[in-house]
């Protein structure tokens, strides 16, 4: 699959099979991840790999109920190490550039994901106290996005887009 088509076949998944996904795997996820850009190259990324059931329970609590993650063998937690950005850009990077910086890693990792014939889902509606007593997370790591990662059932459906036309301005808006 070339870019192109990779980036067409993206779509969320939210029912995976038990074929496991390989270590090697998740590294090739990850070093796609964090071949993203960010901002003053701080990379301020940070993954938890979950695979253990008991902590894919304490996500779903923390995920306001959505079950269908503890199907997918292995969940990865995206979060920001917001001290990253204490010296530089202390006000946008923790505001905006950690939410940037993060999302274009997800975004790779998820396209990487297509490319290995793998679904994933981009969740980003959870408690994040939650979420951060669940992983342990020391002061200044939040956590962004849950990213469940497994073999889907069925094929991905393509969602609807809003045209082009409704979206794209030129020159001024
Ligand atoms: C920031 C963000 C948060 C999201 N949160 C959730 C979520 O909590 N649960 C979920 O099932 N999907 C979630 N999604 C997935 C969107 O619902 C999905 O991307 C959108 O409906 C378009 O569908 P597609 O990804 O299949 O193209 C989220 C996506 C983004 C980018």
């Amino acid at each position: 699959m070339d870019l192109f088509e990779v980036i067409q076949h993206r779509s969320s998944i939210r029912s995976f099979t038990s074929e496991p996904v390989s270590e090697q795997e998740v590294t090739t996820l990850l070093e796609a991840a964090i071949k993203a850009p960010s901002a003053g190259n701080l990379q301020p990324w940070r993954f938890i790999v979950v695979r253990d059931p008991a902590f894919k329970h304490k996500l779903v609590d923390a995920a306001l109920g959505q079950q269908f993650l503890t199907e997918a063998p292995v969940v990865i937690v995206v979060c920001a190490d917001l001290s990253v950005y204490r010296t530089r850009y202390p006000e946008r990077g923790v505001e905006l550039y950690c939410i940037q910086d993060t999302a274009a890693a997800i975004e790779n990792l998820m396209l990487a994901a297509v490319a290995l014939g793998l679904g994933t889902c981009w969740m980003g509606a959870f408690d994040e106290d939650q979420a951060a007593q669940a992983m342990n997370l020391p002061k200044g790591i939040r956590p962004l996005a849950i990213i469940p990662v497994g073999h889907p059932t069925s094929p991905a459906t393509a969602r609807p887009r809003k045209p082009l036309q409704d979206v794209v301005h030129y020159e001024s808006y």
